[in-house]
């Protein structure tokens, strides 16, 4: 008995998990409930928590080793802890458009937690899509076809000196590289380890193209992945309060953080769960 209870929140994915206290050490059975609500749910939702910078650290790393981002610059004492940060002066917010986190990685992460320590009186809220929900939804003929095709990734188009993230928030330290363009390829439908279910694995960030097709033709592709993928039904959002948690699975989850709120600040913390 974990003690833990989970409500679903929307049709496709998520669920708000009550009962337990993220800053305590939890004991293994209420880890793997956890684990479980996560793989099951795709992101889980908690609420009224209260965690220090160690706290969320040690939280994760029951989950895997943590991520240090290579270009995004962590808190000066915990480098896997990155902060979120969007001043009322800045215009650009980060992740204000639809991704999975790393998936320009060798190894791309698994899961990110995300934890809310000042929320706008209104906006900042995150958009969530299942992408195994979109692949359930295409026809048996495209989902065969994308299960034997793999797509390149990079982080270019943010993080290379031209990108956009380089050029736009002054609130965070994100550093400009030059390595950026480095690419990696990644299947088009992911299986995912733990439920066997199967995801699409392309988003609008990172995908650069398809491994072996010319850019145009993946346009074409790819255009008609992404529109697909955020339909309304596939999706669900998290309105924030300071103390509110999201876990996501990066495996199978896109998500979007909306940028609604001008002359308001918002400052979140994350850490990246690797694979094990
Ligand atoms: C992110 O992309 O990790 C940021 C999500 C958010 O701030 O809501």
């Amino acid at each position: 008995m974990t003690g833990i209870d989970v409500r679903r929140v929307a049709g496709a994915l998520g669920a708000e998990i009550g009962g337990v206290d993220l800053s305590a050490p939890l004991a293994d059975d209420t880890i793997a409930a956890i684990r479980k609500a996560l793989v099951e749910h795709q992101v889980i939702f908690f609420r009224d928590q209260s965690l220090t910078p160690e706290q969320q650290l040690a939280f994760g790393r029951r989950f895997g080793p943590l991520n240090i981002h290579p270009y995004v610059k962590g808190m000066a004492d915990h480098p896997e802890v990155m902060e979120i940060i969007k001043e009322p002066s800045d215009r650009i917010n980060f992740g204000g458009g639809w991704h999975s986190d790393m998936s320009f990685l060798e190894a791309p992460s698994i899961g990110s937690i995300l934890y809310a320590v000042e929320t706008p009186d209104y906006g900042g809220d995150t958009l969530f899509a299942s992408q195994a929900a979109a692949f359930d939804a295409l026809s048996p003929g495209l989902q065969k076809t994308l299960e034997g095709l793999s797509a390149v990734h990079s982080a270019g188009r943010e993080y290379a000196p031209t990108g956009a993230s380089a050029q736009s928030r002054g609130s965070m330290q994100i550093s400009e590289a030059e390595g950026a363009v480095g690419e990696y390829v990644h299947p088009m439908v992911k299986v995912h380890p733990e439920t066997g279910r199967k995801a699409l694995y392309v988003n609008p960030a990172f995908t650069m193209r398809i491994e072996g097709w010319s850019r145009r033709e993946s346009k074409a592709l790819l255009d008609y992945l992404f529109e697909h993928s955020r339909f309304e039904a596939f999706t669900c959002r998290f309105g924030w309060k300071p103390g509110s948690v999201a876990f996501w699975d990066n495996r199978s989850v896109w998500h979007f953080a909306l940028n609604d709120y001008p002359g308001q600040r918002r400052h979140m913390r994350r850490v990246t769960v690797d694979a094990a």
